[in-house]
């Protein structure tokens, strides 16, 4: 009895030996990679504005926020993939727009495309954060949100005021912040007129911004079949601002 009991502490040694051997390359992996998985640290909200502060980008990010309509909300609500030290590197900064989608999923449904070009496939279509602020949004009923009537003619003007943009897209009109400006209708936005149309007024298909075509696009709503429909609305305006 005695000598079955040697054999097998025997064999089990030997069984363990030859386990740890085979072992030994797999857990000098995962010993590997917990090493590298010790080296990032997962954010929460508040470490942000550690590095992020006014030193560092010359506003105060957070402040911003709490003037905006977004007051109280914290950075990961719109940079979600943002919540490593160090971030993420096979992430390319997506300016927040994937944030904007998680609670403004209507706007980003019917935001899909602009001039000719499928949101997506255009880097220098305009984000969320272009025509609406990343930081400093406000309801566009505000005076000092981007989209206010008063200010959006400058907000568009970003971009198609910008002759090397308007160029490589051949667009007809290189400069229709400056046509508009000397218009009645601008004039009128001014005078505080809420009535008297910018931008959006003739430009948006289905009434919203979000919706801006190709002249050539049926949906269009200065598509030469349509034209009649917002130069109608504004010949009108123009005659009750008389
Ligand atoms: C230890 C310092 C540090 C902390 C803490 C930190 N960041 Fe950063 N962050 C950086 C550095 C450095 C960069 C630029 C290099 C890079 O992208 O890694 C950066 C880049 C960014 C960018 C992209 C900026 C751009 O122009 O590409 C965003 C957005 C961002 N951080 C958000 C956050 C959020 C949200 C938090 C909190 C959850 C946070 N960061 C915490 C150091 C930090
Ligand atoms: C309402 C959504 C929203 C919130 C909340 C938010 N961000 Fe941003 N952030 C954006 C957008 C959109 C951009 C890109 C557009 C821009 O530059 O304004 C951006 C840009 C940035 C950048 C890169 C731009 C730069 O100037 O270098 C950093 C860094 C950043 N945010 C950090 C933060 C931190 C820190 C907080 C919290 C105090 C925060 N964000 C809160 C939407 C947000
Ligand atoms: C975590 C959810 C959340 C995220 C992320 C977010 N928003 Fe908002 N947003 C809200 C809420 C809630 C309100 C309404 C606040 C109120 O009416 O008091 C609001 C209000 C707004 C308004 C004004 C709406 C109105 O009816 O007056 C605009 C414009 C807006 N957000 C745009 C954006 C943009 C652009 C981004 C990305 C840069 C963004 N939001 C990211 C939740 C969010
Ligand atoms: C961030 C830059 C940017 C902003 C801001 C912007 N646009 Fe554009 N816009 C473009 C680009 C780029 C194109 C061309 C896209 C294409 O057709 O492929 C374009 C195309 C257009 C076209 C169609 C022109 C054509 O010949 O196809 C109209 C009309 C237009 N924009 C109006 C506006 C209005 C109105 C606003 C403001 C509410 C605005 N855009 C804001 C970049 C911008
Ligand atoms: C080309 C400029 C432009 C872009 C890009 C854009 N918006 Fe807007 N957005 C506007 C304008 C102008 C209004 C106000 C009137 C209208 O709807 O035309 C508006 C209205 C809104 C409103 C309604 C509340 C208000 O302030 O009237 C929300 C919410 C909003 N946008 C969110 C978004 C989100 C989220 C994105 C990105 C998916 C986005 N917008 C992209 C120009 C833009
Ligand atoms: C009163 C209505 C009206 C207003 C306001 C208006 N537009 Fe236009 N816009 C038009 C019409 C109509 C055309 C088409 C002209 C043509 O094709 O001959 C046009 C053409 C354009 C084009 C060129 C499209 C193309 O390729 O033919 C751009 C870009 C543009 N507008 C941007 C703007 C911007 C930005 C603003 C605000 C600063 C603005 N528009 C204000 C009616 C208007």
């Amino acid at each position: 009895m005695e000598k079955f009991k040697n054999i097998d502490l025997l064999k089990i040694t030997t069984l363990f030996i030859i386990l740890v051997l085979f072992a030994t390359p797999t857990f000098a992996q995962f010993d590997f990679m917990d090493d590298d998985e010790d080296e990032v640290e997962y954010l929460d909200e508040d470490s942000c504005v550690e590095c992020h502060n006014e030193e560092e980008h010359d506003v105060d990010f957070e402040w911003q926020i709490e003037e905006s309509i977004h007051e109280g909300f914290g950075c990961l609500e719109c940079h979600p993939y943002y919540n490593t030290d160090p971030h993420s590197e096979d992430m390319e900064f997506s300016d927040g727009c994937e944030g904007c989608a998680s609670c403004h999923e209507e706007e980003y449904e019917e935001y899909k495309g602009h001039g000719r070009s499928v949101t997506g496939e255009c880097e220098e279509l305009p984000s969320c954060a272009d025509c609406h602020g990343g930081h400093t949004v406000l309801p566009s009923d505000d005076e000092e949100s981007l989209v206010h009537p008063k200010n959006l003619p400058y907000t568009c003007g970003v971009c198609h005021e910008d002759i090397d943009l308007t160029e490589k897209y051949q667009i007809l009109i290189n400069h229709p912040l400056e046509i508009y400006e000397t218009s009645v209708h601008a004039q009128a936005v001014r005078d505080g007129n809420e009535d008297a149309p910018t931008c959006n007024d003739c430009h948006s298909s289905s009434g919203t911004a979000h919706q801006i075509y190709h002249p050539g696009n049926i949906e269009s709503k200065i598509n030469d079949y349509n034209r009649p429909i917002p130069c109608g609305k504004s010949h009108e305006e123009q005659e009750n601002d008389h």
